[in-house]
């Protein structure tokens, strides 16, 4: 661990920010942290720097961080890394997803039980073969707080890829063009009982095994492939009301 007046360079907090806090929420997106917060008691900002904003703010009687983590495994891994070093041990993703199974509705939940890992950051901790399983703890806690609140939710696999384009087989892109490789694979995805696509969780699972760190995923479905390609920017507020509810429910969860 680094001294607690020390601050790693990306996130730009030390362990003398948090408050003795252990527990870290992780949006991908920046703009989303305050809103986090705000679900919380006494929220304070506390440092933004390139993709890494964070708050601390207070759930039950626990301090608990909130930090963005950027898009994708590299960011991820940065952020990950550095908040292990300030003393955070169970980190909760609340991120946004794409559906690839018919019966996974958009506004419905899906908790990450495993990874598929298309990502590149988590092959610099295990091998390929090495599966990115989430903290079983911290999944029945995601699973209770949807319960709980009622909401709608699914566990399964998900793919987490490195990329939103190819690597998830859309064709709506700059070039229409799909690599040899990873055309079909969408298809085979499906095939496989795979619920969605998400761009993180293989890299926070993989750390998590390798560092010793609890690490769990919830995300809001914002768009269901089997019936549409383009998310429907009118229903985004609410998603993502529900899957920050969830995530913070959760850490109250016994
Ligand atoms: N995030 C993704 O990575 N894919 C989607 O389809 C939606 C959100």
């Amino acid at each position: 661990m680094v001294g607690r007046m020390s601050k790693p360079y990306h996130i730009q907090i030390g362990a003398a920010d948090i408050n003795g806090a252990t527990i870290a929420l992780l949006p991908g997106d920046p703009g989303r942290v305050e809103k986090i917060a705000n679900k919380g008691e006494s929220p304070k900002f506390l440092a933004s720097h390139r993709e890494y904003t964070s708050y601390l703010t207070q759930v039950g009687k626990k301090p608990v961080l909130i930090c963005s983590t950027g898009i994708g495994g590299p960011s991820t891994s940065i952020c990950v890394e550095e908040l292990a070093q300030i003393g955070i041990r169970t980190f909760i993703r609340v991120g946004t997803t794409g559906a690839i199974q018919p019966h996974v509705k958009v506004g419905d939940l899906v908790i990450t039980q495993g990874a598929v890992r298309l990502d590149g950051a988590s092959h610099h901790f295990a091998p390929s073969v090495f599966p990115a399983v989430a903290d079983f703890e911290t999944t029945c806690r995601l699973v209770k707080a949807c319960e709980v609140l009622k909401y709608s939710y699914h566990v399964g696999i998900t793919a987490s890829s490195d990329t939103f384009y190819q690597g998830q087989e859309r064709y709506d892109s700059y070039s229409k063009y799909v690599p040899p490789h990873l055309q079909g694979s969408l298809k085979q995805w499906q095939q496989l009982g795979v619920l969605n696509f998400e761009m993180e969780s293989a890299t926070l699972y993989t750390m998590g095994a390798a560092l010793q760190l609890k690490t769990a995923c919830i995300s809001g479905v914002i768009v269901n492939r089997t019936a549409s390609e383009k998310a429907d920017p009118s229903i985004m507020d609410e998603v993502q009301n529900r899957v920050i509810e969830a995530a913070v429910k959760s850490i109250t969860q016994v």
